[in-house]
């Protein structure tokens, strides 16, 4: 069925630590907002750190994270979008198992997303840059 926004996307460039916190704000309101449970809203916010982390340690020049309220039949969720032009992920497979990290990370941020979100696509392609899409469904909590 198709997956609709239903609201204005919040755009959060980050090239900077301190725009980890504001995405992370801009997502505690929007997932409040849309009425999703504090324990899930604070999932949803681990999850934009956790892409707001990568895009300051693995793209060059940062990159930007999106987010925007879904509809799907009669469910509500959020969206988040991460991307980036930097250098991509060889081995998308690899970097989502638990203890991959190519800079000595503890490689639980993509795994710990998948555990924590309903959704996780990883585009990538080497030398272009990174597209994740990750979504919280209101009806799976
Ligand atoms: N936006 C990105 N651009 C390029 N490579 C990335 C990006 N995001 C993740 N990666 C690659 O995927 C690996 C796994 O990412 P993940 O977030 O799981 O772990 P980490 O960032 O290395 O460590 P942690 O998040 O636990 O501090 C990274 O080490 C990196 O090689
Ligand atoms: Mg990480």
């Amino acid at each position: 069925m198709a997956t609709r926004t239903t609201g204005d996307p919040v755009i959060v460039r980050v090239t900077e630590e301190y725009h980890i916190s504001e995405a992370r704000q801009r997502a505690r309101s929007m997932a409040e907002a849309i009425g999703f449970k504090p324990v899930t809203t604070f999932q949803i916010i681990t999850s934009v750190s956790e892409l707001g982390n990568n895009l300051l340690f693995h793209a060059n020049h940062g990159g930007t994270i999106t987010l925007a309220p879904l509809m799907q039949n009669n469910k509500v969720g959020i969206e988040i979008v991460a991307e980036d032009e930097g250098p991509g992920i060889e081995d998308v497979t690899l970097a989502l198992q638990d203890g991959f990290s190519t800079n000595r990370g503890l490689g639980e941020g993509l795994p710990g997303i998948k555990r924590l979100m309903d959704e996780l696509e990883i585009t990538s392609t080497v030398g272009t840059g990174t597209l994740v899409i990750t979504r919280k469904w209101k009806t799976c909590e």
